[in-house]
């Protein structure tokens, strides 16, 4: 079904490496903040990870010894598969679960997480899943922690019609690295399946939660990190 938030996901993996690998979501740049943020941390921390895909990433701003306790979901059982021998190195136990992220979240326990992080997964949500994000996230994470989050987000007053236009324009100009089926399939998934919001739109649902200091990590076009503390 091709409105299927994973569809894409489950069909084509290659082709969001293939969207990594040439930088075209940013990663690297995001990344490299959001590193920094994690080593400005000198406990060990549980984390929660929600839409996880591989691992790919989170293996890489983590050191081993920094994770006292890591679980992670998708909905994606392949990219689950592939996450278990990305997290191999950290010779800790991980608990990785197929299902729904804010199932998950809303059965995490209270006080318990230091990082809740989600990477490119959450403007799946509609905007009352994205309330529920961050009270759950509020709920589940410890004193000191914060939520990190790395998303595509509208430019402030941009209509998400705009936005589709302008992010499908970049596709098709500069995605060059896609072929033109795969570049298409991109096209396809990100209109019937991206549903950014404003950064200040992000910012009021987090304040809502009582999540009221937020910072922005890193902004590269659509692509934004950022950290939400109590
Ligand atoms: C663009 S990938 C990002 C993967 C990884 N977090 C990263 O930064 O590379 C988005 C992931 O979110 C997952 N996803 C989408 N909606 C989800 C949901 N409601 N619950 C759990 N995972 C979801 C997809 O299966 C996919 O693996």
């Amino acid at each position: 079904m091709k409105t299927d938030p994973i569809y894409i996901f489950r069909k084509t993996w290659a082709t969001y490496q293939k969207v990594i690998s040439n930088n075209l979501m940013f990663h690297r740049e995001i990344l490299t903040a959001v590193k920094k943020l994690l080593e400005s941390r000198q406990e060990t921390l549980n984390i929660l990870d929600l839409g996880c895909g591989d691992a790919t990433h989170i293996g890489k701003i983590l050191s081993p010894g920094q994770v006292a306790e890591y679980c992670g979901c998708d909905l994606s059982p392949y990219a689950l598969d592939v996450a278990k021998n990305n997290l191999e190195p950290f010779g800790i136990s991980v608990n990785l679960l197929c299902r729904d992220m804010v199932a998950v979240l809303r059965e995490a326990p209270d006080n318990h997480f230091d990082v809740v992080y989600s990477g490119y997964a959450l403007h799946h949500l509609s905007t009352d899943e994205k309330q529920i994000f961050f009270t759950e996230c509020q709920r589940t994470l410890r004193e000191n922690g914060c939520v990190i989050l790395v998303d595509v987000m509208l430019e402030e007053e941009q209509a998400r019609n705009a936005y589709l236009d302008c992010y499908n324009g970049a596709v098709a100009t500069q995605w060059e690295a896609l072929t033109a089926h795969e570049r298409k399939q991109v096209q396809e998934h990100i209109r019937n399946c991206d549903f950014p919001e404003t950064p200040a739109d992000m910012q009021m649902l987090a304040s809502n939660a009582g999540l009221t200091n937020c910072q922005r990590l890193e902004k590269q076009t659509w692509h934004e990190a950022w950290c939400y503390f109590a």
